[in-house]
């Protein structure tokens, strides 16, 4: 049964003095269990019943959307389905419980899980070696940054104070590379919404450090000539770095490092299935080519032979026949980019993650998400338009630039009227270089039903939009929340609350 619109209070504006349960009543019974004075009674707290305490959680919980609720398209975000599995390895007592001051002879297994998702990472994405140090994405984006930083001023160039970044790039792309302190020089895509070499190399020279690109671009195309842009950025002496966001188009079937990517990250909460923390603890692994593996953000997993010496780390190993640990002195590093192990139950659920799928499984997953998108594509492309009609890879954009001449109902509208249909909205106006932007990404682990039932939801959104556009624009009627101010809720946002 649909919940009415706001018919939840706050907490603190519910219940009545005396109604709080209390099992345990304020006496020598709880002094025992409790200190005296952790028990204060200057707080403000509601005085609810249980009953309507979990009433109102549970009410809470159902007017969240994500990914076990239903479909949720969010292009250049991969909400794919989190594996009940990876929770359940993430739970085994001997990984939950291990202390992160737990002395390496005491914590071989989780070591041996960090090293293993290191060389897994590695093989599968042609790096010489990751670090699982970094938090999410843009966290890695920022480690990978500084560890070129780190690169040009140990082999005496720190002169290179330029990142090129291409006009399609997530907008963490310039923004890592100001946090740094480089120079961000941005990158007109050509007509095909690709880099074209002889663009970049108008921009490379003797100042470039580093050019970060997203392969698919963010427009869901492949970057075709990517060896020839990286020809480019290596000649004038630049690095390579690729934004791995999209790395759940071609996971198993090309891999970055043989592309001409010195650097890179990695989403776990994309392609690896981790949730998404919404901004609470992630991952995100930056893997580096062997001349910068010495600049790694610290703590390093090593792994030692049964004679005590050290295992070069390059291509897949059983970890059974090592012992590891963390090595901590590394002149050249950047330095921890996160305390103790980072976030460990993270590496757990990708590690099994990767495992339960296997190499062929792994490589079957990109196929079945690029299989998914343009199956979306074709079957919306008379109704919408497509501006870059090609075959294109985990996710499309589409644009509802005709629409909005015609109708006046805009890509923002579309999104309100899939809310109403029970589906997350895509991403809308991302990319910025394409108006009206609808932004689709409906990953590998949705069935053909799913994706069926949203492109009839769509169709008939755009049928509506042209026969009556005040109903689409009168959207969301079903939600929790209606239409809100936008920009005044991000400008002057007002979070607290009032009696
Ligand atoms: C292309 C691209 N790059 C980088 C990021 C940043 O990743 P994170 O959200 O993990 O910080 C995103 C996130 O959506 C992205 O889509």
């Amino acid at each position: 049964m649909p919940l009415p619109a706001f018919d939840t209070p706050l907490i603190f504006a519910m219940g009545q003095e005396g109604r709080a349960n209390r099992y345990l009543p304020r006496g020598p019974q709880l002094d025992t269990l409790l200190p005296a004075e952790t028990l204060r009674d200057d707080l403000p707290l509601p005085d609810n019943s249980e009953l309507d305490v979990v009433r109102h959680f549970t009410r809470l919980s159902q007017k969240t959307f994500g990914i076990d609720t239903a479909f949720y398209p969010l292009g250049s975000c991969t909400m794919k389905y989190n594996p009940r599995i990876n929770d359940a390895m993430a739970n085994v007592p001997a990984l939950r419980d291990a202390h992160p001051f737990a002395p390496d002879a005491a914590a071989q297994g989780p070591l041996a899980v960090m090293w293993e998702l290191e060389r897994a990472l590695a093989s599968l994405f042609g790096m010489a070696a990751f670090s699982l140090n970094p938090a999410a994405g843009a966290h890695a984006e920022l480690a990978a940054l500084l560890i070129a930083k780190a690169y040009f001023k140990k082999i005496g160039q720190p002169q290179r104070n330029v990142v090129i970044v291409p006009d399609t790039a997530h907008g963490t792309n310039p923004a890592s590379a100001a946090m740094v302190g480089f120079k961000v020089v941005s990158l007109k895509s050509d007509a095909q919404g690709r880099v074209d070499p002889d663009e970049m190399r108008k921009v490379a020279g003797p100042d470039t450090a580093v050019c970060m690109m997203t392969n698919p671009n963010t427009l869901g195309l492949f970057e075709s000539r990517i060896h020839e842009v990286a020809d480019v950025v290596h000649e004038a002496g630049g690095l390579m770095y690729y934004d791995g966001a999209n790395a759940n188009a071609l996971m198993g079937n090309t891999r970055p490092g043989d592309m001409g990517f010195d650097l890179m990250h990695l989403n776990l909460h994309k392609t690896f299935t981790i949730p998404h923390g919404g901004g609470g603890a992630g991952a995100g692994p930056v893997g580096v080519a062997a001349h910068l593996i010495p600049f790694l953000p610290t703590p390093v997993v090593r792994a030692f032979d049964a004679e005590g010496t050290a295992v070069d780390a390059s291509g897949w190993r059983d970890s059974g026949e090592f012992t590891f640990a963390l090595d901590f002195d590394r002149p050249d590093s950047i330095g921890p980019m996160r305390s103790f192990w980072s976030n460990f139950a993270h590496m757990v659920r990708a590690l099994a993650y990767t495992y339960a799928n296997g190499g062929e499984g792994l490589t079957n997953v990109s196929k079945l998400a690029v299989l998914n998108a343009n199956y979306i594509r074709v079957n919306i492309t008379d109704v919408v338009d497509i501006p870059y009609p090609e075959i294109n890879r985990h996710e499309f954009v589409a644009s509802a630039q005709s629409l909005k001449r015609e109708t006046g109902v805009r890509a923002l509208d579309i999104g309100k009227a899939l809310l109403d249909r029970g589906y997350h909205a895509p991403t809308v106006y991302f990319p910025l270089i394409v108006p009206e932007c609808l932004m689709i990404e409906p990953t590998e682990t949705e069935s053909k039903e799913t994706l069926d039932a949203f492109i009839a939801a769509f169709r008939e959104i755009v049928a509506t939009a042209r026969a009556n556009p005040e109903a689409v624009l009168a959207t969301p009627i079903n939600t929790a929340v209606g239409r809100i101010d936008e920009t005044r809720a991000a400008r002057q946002p007002d979070l607290r609350w009032h009696p």
